[in-house]
């Protein structure tokens, strides 16, 4: 059994699956080399750079698995897998405590000014006067979509002092001290508002939406590119409809809207949610036991 890694894996992960006897080969490709690549593999391990699309899942003639080490699966056409009678696993929760991080993160660096304060000290600025920034604590958080990770960021922004509102398309049932509220009130009331969906909710933030926010909003996306849309984004930010965003997922990845990028209201991150080590760690473990038991059914 031969498994070609795509994106990485942890050391842990690793140790597994030399530990239950299966080979595997760490080398990422492109999509026309993976097709030449892939006839040789029983299955595929990626993250979100290698796209496993209809064309690399017919050429697999051999793939009895594909795996992802994360949490959304949107990168994998895992419909055609599936329909195919290759199962399609990932990771679910392994790094929701990572992504409700740099959450945070995000949300520091535009409260403070972080990202403008970085560009222009390394410019020889002193700009201590410009940058009079806000406080989280007393503020409202609004969450779209609360399923792992909304939870924890709802669990972090109440410790710092924050009022939550919440708003998500299934039913919540939570005992965390948040607000459940419709998504208009939700856009209207928040200082801050983190979306927490997947991909398929693509567009759930568009000019209509801006319209409704506090022009002293901040907006962060670590969930899917797209889901904000982007050109809306660039014009409410421009127009200063919004006071900032802070983005760690784009439309076009790796190579997003210079424009947004370089807006100097946004806080940016090259999709690195996931990119600690302890979520990596978690993600090598589960993903190679969920391999090695495919495996050796
Ligand atoms: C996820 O879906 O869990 C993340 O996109 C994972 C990653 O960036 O590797």
């Amino acid at each position: 059994m031969k498994i070609l890694i795509a994106d990485g894996i942890s050391p842990y992960g690793q140790e597994i699956l030399k530990k239950n006897g299966i080979d595997f080969h760490i080398q990422h490709y492109e999509h026309d080399e993976l097709l030449k690549e892939i006839p040789e593999y029983d299955g595929i391990l990626v993250r979100s750079a290698t796209k496993v699309t209809k064309d690399i899942i017919d050429a697999g003639k051999h793939l009895k698995l594909i795996a992802r080490g994360g949490t959304g699966i949107d990168n994998i056409d895992h419909e055609y897998a599936r329909s195919n009678g290759i199962p399609v696993l990932n990771t679910p929760g392994a790094n929701s405590a990572s992504v409700a991080e740099l959450v945070f993160a995000h949300m520091f660096a535009l409260a403070r000014f972080i990202p403008q304060a970085n560009i222009t000290m390394r410019k020889g600025e002193w700009n201590k006067k410009t940058y009079k920034g806000y406080e989280l604590a007393g503020k409202t958080l609004g969450i779209v979509g609360f399923g792992r990770i909304g939870q924890i960021v709802a669990r972090m922004a109440i410790a710092f002092g924050m009022k939550v509102l919440v708003y998500g398309q299934m039913d919540i049932q939570t005992d965390l001290e948040v607000n459940i509220v419709a998504k208009d009130e939700l856009l209207r009331e928040s200082d801050f508002i983190t979306l927490h969906v997947p991909k398929k909710a693509q567009n759930i933030i568009t000019k209509a939406e801006f319209e409704l926010m506090k022009p002293t909003a901040f907006i962060i996306n670590t969930s899917r590119g797209g889901v904000v849309n982007e050109d809306d984004l660039l014009e409410a930010l421009q127009s200063g409809k919004i006071a900032g965003a802070g983005i760690d997922a784009f439309l076009n990845e790796p190579t997003p809207n210079p424009a947004l990028v370089n807006h100097p209201s946004v806080s940016v991150t090259p999709h690195i949610g996931a990119s600690t080590k302890e979520a990596q760690d978690r993600v090598g473990i589960q993903i190679a036991e969920k391999i090695v038991a495919v495996l050796k059914k």
